[in-house]
């Protein structure tokens, strides 16, 4: 009988795989995809598309600022959620990447990414075991704030008989993940004295800082900021235990926290592509990203509508800015349209430029990046690691 059931579930489960793999090649073959060489204005639209000569200047600018400051960077791939970015990062000096997610942590595990660190709680059985397998393949850290999740990290590490990195999470201001300083010394003798863990040190992420305009007000904040981090390394140092990594900040903030004697490594992510929304804050780093769209309807007087939607563009952050052509504005985003105000004469067909204004958020809608460079297309790069969000 149990022979029997066993048998039935394995042909199942069987037969659910071989579906799988033949829907999922279906899925793919009906991908078009543009030959190598095409130019811009002829690719099928929407794409999102990058300048690679200014990604590739933003990467070069981002390390040699750290390399020049004496620090390590270790950038968010939550921006360019691709094991190809990644590696060029690393290529280029990046000490590893930080994820927020298990699933993104999984995606740059099994592509033979090896300094991950999860800058983000991981909670509950499901996700701690497939850190655990993660921790199996990788060197990951993950970061904590709360005993619960240390003492879930701690059994299912020691069942394992692994030795996870932990990194306690400090609040610098944020409000959002992370314990008060004055706790700081606490956690890190848990985690020192609990099995399966070891104490690697602090982050805290002045995300409420980043996108703040003024310089000076910026350099500030950001300062007022890392003394979070700062007060926590001596507490914690003055309570026996060593903190050998203290990871902060974001692009906004890179010069600011990075040249903070205690911080040891960035966690900058958007300095790859910089949106909308960044560009509006400083000028460090080109925009090299934008989505390319289409004519597709010109009736109504002083309007086009063009062929991207919410399925393709985030709003989050407001109404992506239109960079050709200049005299144009966004109106209104349905699922898949977009109605542009314009007092120029565009044909259908006519191709239409779109910086968003949160990239990271919009990159998570496609499958694909289209790396163009002297006005043609060089690479297609998959946005691998999109919408793995749990
Ligand atoms: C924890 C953490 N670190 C780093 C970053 C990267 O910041 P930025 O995109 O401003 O470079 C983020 C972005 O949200 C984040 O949440």
């Amino acid at each position: 009988m149990l022979t029997f059931f066993l048998c039935h579930y394995l042909i199942v489960f069987q037969n659910y795989i071989t579906d799988y793999n033949s829907i999922f090649s279906k899925f793919m073959s009906f991908e078009y995809l543009p030959e190598l060489g095409t130019k811009i204005n002829d690719l099928d639209t929407p794409a999102l598309v990058i300048d690679l000569d200014l990604v590739e200047s933003n990467l070069s600018i981002m390390q040699n600022a750290a390399n020049k400051m004496n620090i390590n960077l270790r950038p968010h791939s939550k921006t360019h959620k691709s094991t190809y970015w990644a590696k060029k990062q690393i290529t280029l000096g990046a000490i590893g990447i930080c994820c927020a997610k298990i699933g993104e942590a999984e995606i740059m595990s099994r592509s033979g990414v090896d300094n991950i660190l999860i800058a983000n709680q991981i909670i509950g059985h499901s996700k701690i075991e497939r850190l655990i397998s993660i921790a199996k393949m990788s060197n990951v850290i993950v970061a904590c704030d709360s005993e619960k999740n240390i003492r879930e990290l701690s059994m299912a590490s020691t069942l394992n008989s692994l030795t996870l990195g932990v990194l306690v999470e400090i609040n610098v201001g944020q409000n959002r993940c992370g314990i008060d300083p004055a706790k700081s010394l606490e956690f890190a003798k848990l985690i020192d004295t609990l099995p399966g863990l070891t104490f690697k040190g602090i982050m805290g992420y002045e995300g409420h800082i980043v996108g703040e305009k003024d310089y000076e007000i910026r350099s500030k904040k950001a300062r007022e900021s890392m003394k979070f981090l700062q007060d926590s390394v001596e507490i914690i140092k003055a309570g026996g235990l060593k903190c050998e990594i203290v990871s902060a900040a974001g692009t906004g903030t890179y010069s600011f926290s990075g040249s903070v004697k205690e911080v040891t490594e960035l966690q900058c992510g958007s300095y790859i592509f910089m949106d909308g929304d960044y560009m509006n804050v400083m000028d460090d780093f080109d925009s090299a990203l934008f989505l390319l769209t289409s004519v597709i309807s010109n009736n109504v007087h002083n309007q086009i509508v063009v062929d991207c939607g919410l399925k393709s563009i985030s709003v989050d952050r407001g109404l992506a800015n239109v960079i050709t052509p200049n005299d144009a504005e966004i109106v209104k985003h349905s699922e898949e349209h977009t109605i542009i105000s314009t007092d120029g004469d565009l044909e259908i067909g006519d191709k239409v430029r779109l910086l968003p204004q949160h990239g990271d958020t919009t990159i998570n809608l496609h499958d694909f990046y289209f790396g163009v460079r002297n006005g043609k297309l060089e690479t297609i790069i998959p946005i691998d690691a999109r919408g793995k969000f749990r």
